[in-house]
């Protein structure tokens, strides 16, 4: 099949790409590289030896969109473009609701345009808010807490509004929990632009010496170690997962929710220490005070996953800082340009 993959040159959107192509889909990818690098496409291109159109352009371009649609015999769209700054959106909503929401509207208007009517979406844990109740079912109150998270869950209530509209929709929302790691190639990974607010992309800036030392938010949760619990999930498992879901919408309609976790939490030290085996010495770091808005413990209950697309996440915490730490040494300054003094 043909996929457009939307923020494709992203994260998750370029371990998707090796996925995909690795399956024997063809891909278009469009992407503003607002917050990616054309460098992580070639760098797929590199890994998958497949070459596959790219479109550099902002999914409010309605125009070119259309022109997407009309020249490449789409079959179904994975979604990933959006702005993913918890700490930026709460001091720029208008920003993120306008580019989040407006965005998805257009795409989906487009799509029905051209009939193509199978979607998989980008959304995330952050729609659960800051809920006790773990594992974290599909079925847990949604109440999210800052604006980016508001937003994903905007996007799912539109969608499944979209398909109260139009039996003819298949949609999956996939919500992601904590996505770690990198291809085993150490060719692409995580990239965060300027200082990272994620974990894991900080622990590794400070263990190739761009940062001093890890803050740790927080050692007076009621936790195994008092550090935060999270479900980190390898970023192959999750590109993974999204295969998964694509057989879903393409076989079914409806709109289903899918946690895209491992079900297991980890701390903050425990994920430290594990760093610390793979890179093999010791993380400098400080406890500070806890940061506002995060909760204690989140993790996944992923056996709906389980059961309705046959996917569940395999690799370990150690695989995950083991192919995060390999990504980070062999690419000091991510996809930027190497620079030259
Ligand atoms: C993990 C744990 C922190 C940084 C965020 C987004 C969420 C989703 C995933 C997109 C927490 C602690 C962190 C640091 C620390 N992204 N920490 N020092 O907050 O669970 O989720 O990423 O969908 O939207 O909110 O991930 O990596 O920021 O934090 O001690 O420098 O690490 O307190 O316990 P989080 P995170």
């Amino acid at each position: 099949m043909r996929i457009l993959v939307t923020g494709g040159a992203g994260f998750i959107g370029s371990h998707t790409c090796v996925e995909l192509l690795n399956a024997g889909h063809d891909i278009v990818v469009i992407d503003n590289l607002l917050n990616s690098h054309t460098e992580s496409l070639n760098r797929v291109r590199e890994i998958t030896d497949v070459s596959f159109d790219f479109e550099h352009a902002n999914l409010l371009d309605r125009d070119k969109l259309r022109i997407v649609f009309a020249e490449q015999n789409i079959d179904a769209v994975i979604h990933f473009a959006g702005l993913k700054a918890v700490a930026e959106s709460v001091g720029k909503p208008l920003y993120y609701y306008h580019n989040n929401l407006a965005s998805t509207i257009v795409l989906c208007e487009v799509m029905g345009e051209y009939g193509i009517k199978n979607l998989v979406f980008s959304s995330s844990a952050t729609v659960y808010g800051q809920t006790n109740q773990v594992p974290i079912k599909e079925e847990t109150n949604l109440v999210a807490t800052n604006p980016y998270g508001r937003t994903k869950l905007m996007i799912e209530e539109i969608l499944r509004d979209l398909y109260i509209s139009d039996n003819e929709w298949s949609i999956a929302l996939l919500r992601y929990f904590n996505p770690v790691g990198a291809h085993s190639s150490g060719l692409i990974g995580e990239d965060p632009n300027g200082i990272p607010n994620n974990l894991t992309p900080y622990i590794t800036q400070v263990a190739v010496g761009k940062l001093p030392e890890l803050k740790v938010f927080g050692n007076d949760y009621d936790t195994i170690d008092g550090t935060g619990v999270r479900d980190y999930i390898h970023v192959v498992d999750l590109a993974k997962g999204h295969l998964k879901a694509l057989d879903k919408v393409m076989n079914n309609t409806g709109v289903e929710a899918y946690n895209l976790g491992t079900g297991k939490g980890y701390s903050v030290l425990e994920v430290l220490s594990a760093f610390e085996r793979a890179i093999g010495k010791t993380i400098p770091y400080k406890i500070v005070d806890r940061r506002h808005g995060d909760v204690a413990v989140s993790y996944a209950d992923p056996l709906k996953a389980k059961r309705e697309l046959n996917w569940e996440a395999e690799k370990s915490l150690d695989d995950m800082c083991r192919d995060a730490w390999n990504w980070q040494k062999n690419n000091i300054n991510g996809f930027k340009e190497e620079v030259i003094k």
